[in-house]
């Protein structure tokens, strides 16, 4: 496939747009450069952030019984992934497919276009045989023009709690999305960070080794390659926030000092006061009732949820009734 790079006017207008309005805001899917993707694989594999090895287990101990209702229906599918990444984890369900000698066609979905050619390299390389048809874009685009649609059954995956980066309100509405380009019969699978003891959580987004500050002063660094702008990354601290009661964890950059920042790109400059904060990125985390309400908001119904030992993480499997 052709990967595009992120679209230079929508980046600069997104930028633009987020730190003009109060509180200042950069929309966390730019986190994901060809950097941030490295990042965001190095902070996969750290101790503290629990949630990649959690839904690991989970698909790894379950996926048999995952994949029984689709494979139930002795047709050929579509597996569709929004936000597939480097599908590390997808790749548990495409091993059981491959042994299985099931027929089906596989479409990645990542707004990221060099995530998307990394992982059709890796793909080809375990997988030869598979048919795979990534298509660069976002969730909601993605939903509404359903390239993928044939008539076929299909399974819909949004694993690593993708979701939770949605606010409450933008999580319905990505829900909708899913109800309108479903049809009668098809499975989505969704994976939910849980809520838990709130310091473990916490530290989930604020590692020792400070990668997770890296992924967020990334986001900074790309503004300045980019967009031709002059933040000073170490003049702003990494911050995350838990509340418990919306279940959202939050990521700031916080200005540590009183100071101007000007955009090349957008030819405008941009004051910060001393301590005030970029918002960059939000991590709801959910309980079983609010993810069963989603399932009643989308129009599908819950089959199973699938959670590791310990109930931090659950896929759950709804079908569209
Ligand atoms: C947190 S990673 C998770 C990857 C994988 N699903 C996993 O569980 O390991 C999120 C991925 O979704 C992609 N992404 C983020 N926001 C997106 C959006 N709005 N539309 C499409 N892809 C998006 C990113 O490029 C990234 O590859």
């Amino acid at each position: 496939m052709n990967a595009k790079n992120t679209d230079f006017g929508t980046f600069a207008q997104d930028v633009m747009l987020g730190l003009n309005s109060t509180p200042k805001t950069l929309p966390s899917k730019y986190f994901y450069d060809a950097k941030g993707d490295k990042l965001f694989q190095k902070i996969m594999a750290l101790p503290e952030y629990y949630l990649t090895r959690k839904e690991y287990d989970v698909l790894e101990g379950q996926h048999e019984q995952i994949l029984a209702e689709i494979l139930a229906l002795d047709k050929t599918f579509n597996l569709v992934e929004l936000g597939a990444g480097d599908g590390m984890k997808t790749k548990i369900l495409l091993r059981y497919l491959a042994k299985m000698e099931v027929e089906f066609t596989y479409f990645p979905v990542d707004f990221s276009g060099s995530v998307l050619e990394e992982l059709e390299e890796s793909l080809s390389f375990e997988f030869p045989a598979l048919e795979v048809k990534p298509i660069q874009d976002t969730y909601r685009e993605s939903l509404k023009k359903q390239v993928w649609e044939n008539g076929k059954p299909n399974l819909i995956l949004f694993l690593g709690a993708n979701l939770g980066n949605f606010g409450a309100d933008e999580a319905k509405n990505i829900i909708d999305h899913l109800r309108v380009g479903t049809k009668k019969g098809d499975f989505v699978l969704i994976g939910f960070d849980l809520k838990k003891d709130p310091q473990v959580i916490l530290n989930a987004y604020h590692d020792k080794q400070g990668v997770t500050r890296e992924f967020n002063l990334n986001l900074l660094d790309r503004i300045n390659r980019e967009l031709d702008a002059d933040f000073d990354r170490e003049s702003f601290s990494h911050w995350p926030t838990y509340d418990p009661v919306s279940g959202e964890c939050r990521s700031y950059l916080v200005s540590q000092k009183s100071q101007e920042v000007t955009i090349g790109a957008l030819n405008q400059t941009f004051e910060f006061e001393e301590f005030e904060s970029i918002f960059t990125e939000i991590s709801k985390k959910y309980s079983l009732s609010e993810i069963s309400h989603l399932a009643s908001l989308g129009g599908f119904e819950v089959k199973e949820n699938f959670m590791d030992s310990e109930g931090y993480f659950a896929d759950v499997l709804w079908v569209k009734k």
